[in-house]
């Protein structure tokens, strides 16, 4: 423990406080473990929020990337690349749509979708110019940009970050006629996650999405599908949409799409809608990089060449089916989809993050989202022994924090 007080202490010093991390210093990781800087090995049930879906340091995206960092890197879109090329097509087929925008990170993606829809309500729907409605749901999470959280109704997402941008409407999420009720002429979009991971693990009642379509369609409203989080096979599908068999008119992939390894992300779209943007009216110097191209065509290939979405789908079955074998009174509901899964605890304030912390001495990773809520979203490798460990040890700590919590 000498080793990681230092490093712990340095980072409270020189990084600004805006996480609040567990008291867990990394320092190298393999498929779904992880070491500390004291040598002790740790089970992740957290992988980067979801960005870690192929596991630490994959061997083939890891020798992508020394590869192609080797051979080309960053040359921004001012020219072609061979990767960036490979990277659309490849992207555009695994979703099923016509075309990609590459950014850099989940956040700046969605702002690209909310630029999209607003440019398509002004110039293709001939709504007024500036009167963009873009309607979200409550419990929400998209990024923390300005112009995001004024979408958000997390108090604490948006205080003191103010003026904040107009044009957003909040709904219940899995109510589909409480977006009916709140389309006007005005709406451009409706901007959702499938399933909600930072609001809780929040799964929506099956045809949801499916009258969701037909809403939009109806008043001829963009369906924005953010998958930055249930994309990439986590939950049981190549991308949570297609288990309601729909197709969104924008999609905001991220996290899980760099491999593990580097920020990439994409809106994905059609071509009557994409193309509103023109030369010049969008852009990152990062976006599209040949490096970010490579290592996200490989990790495309891998989540197919490994079954990566189907092992969500069984795995992620089977250790829901486990957890809800574990009797304790700290447990009000285990909910999920595919390899997202949420433990909502019973509890007051700051539960789920002691549960965290007892948990992360017995050697597994987790986090808490809502307080009470801890998210289980191992890497897809994982396997059944590893799932049974971490039961294991989640029902040994429940059991002992029963005799403290009241
Ligand atoms: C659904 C969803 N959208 C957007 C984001 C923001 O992505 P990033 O942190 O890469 O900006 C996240 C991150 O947790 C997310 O879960």
């Amino acid at each position: 423990m000498i080793r990681s007080g230092k490093f712990i202490e340095q980072t409270e010093s020189f990084s600004a406080h805006n996480y609040h991390p567990l008291p867990v210093v990394l320092t190298r990781g393999s498929g779904v473990w992880v070491w500390d800087v004291d040598d002790k090995k740790y089970l992740d049930t957290l992988s980067a929020y979801s960005a870690q879906n192929f596991g630490h340091c994959h061997p083939r995206i890891v020798s992508v990337l020394i590869e192609q960092a080797k051979r080309l890197a960053v040359t921004s879109r001012a020219f072609y690349s061979d990767r960036f090329a490979e990277f659309s097509m490849k992207l555009a087929q695994f979703c099923q749509m016509d075309m990609v925008l590459p950014g850099s990170g989940g956040a700046e993606s969605v702002e690209t979708a909310i630029k999209l829809s607003r440019k398509w309500g002004y110039e293709r729907k001939r709504i007024r110019p500036n009167s963009a409605e873009i309607i979200m749901c409550s419990d929400n999470f998209h990024g923390r940009t300005t112009t995001i959280i004024s979408g958000s109704d997390s108090s604490q997402a948006r205080k003191n970050f103010g003026p904040l941008t107009s044009g957003f409407k909040i709904i219940p999420f899995g109510d589909p006629d409480a977006l009916g009720r709140a389309i006007t002429p005005n709406t451009v979009a409706f901007l959702v996650e499938p399933v909600q991971g930072e609001g809780g693990i929040n799964v929506p009642p099956d045809g949801y999405f499916q009258e969701v379509r037909r809403i939009c369609d109806r008043y001829r409203v963009l369906l924005v599908l953010d998958e930055i989080q249930t994309g990439m096979g986590r939950t049981g599908y190549d991308l949570a949409h297609f288990y309601e068999n729909i197709y969104p008119d924008v999609l905001i992939l991220g996290k899980a799409l760099g491999g593990g390894m580097l920020p990439v992300s994409a809106v994905v779209g059609w071509r009557h809608q994409m193309d509103v943007f023109r030369p010049g009216d969008h852009g990152s110097t990062f976006g599209g990089n040949p490096l970010a191209c490579a290592v996200a065509i490989e990790a495309l290939d891998v989540l197919r060449e490994e079954n990566l979405a189907e092992r969500a789908r069984d795995l992620g079955g089977y250790f829901m089916g486990e957890l809800k074998k574990i009797k304790s009174r700290l447990i009000k509901e285990v909910r999920g989809r595919g390899l997202m899964i949420g433990l909502e605890l019973n509890g007051g304030k700051g539960i789920g993050r002691r549960f965290c912390e007892a948990i992360l001495r017995k050697g597994v990773l987790c986090k808490d989202t809502k307080e009470n809520v801890i998210r289980l979203a191992p890497p897809l490798v994982i396997g059944k022994a590893e799932i049974d460990a971490a039961v294991l040890k989640i029902r040994e700590t429940l059991l002992e924090m029963e005799g403290i919590e009241q």
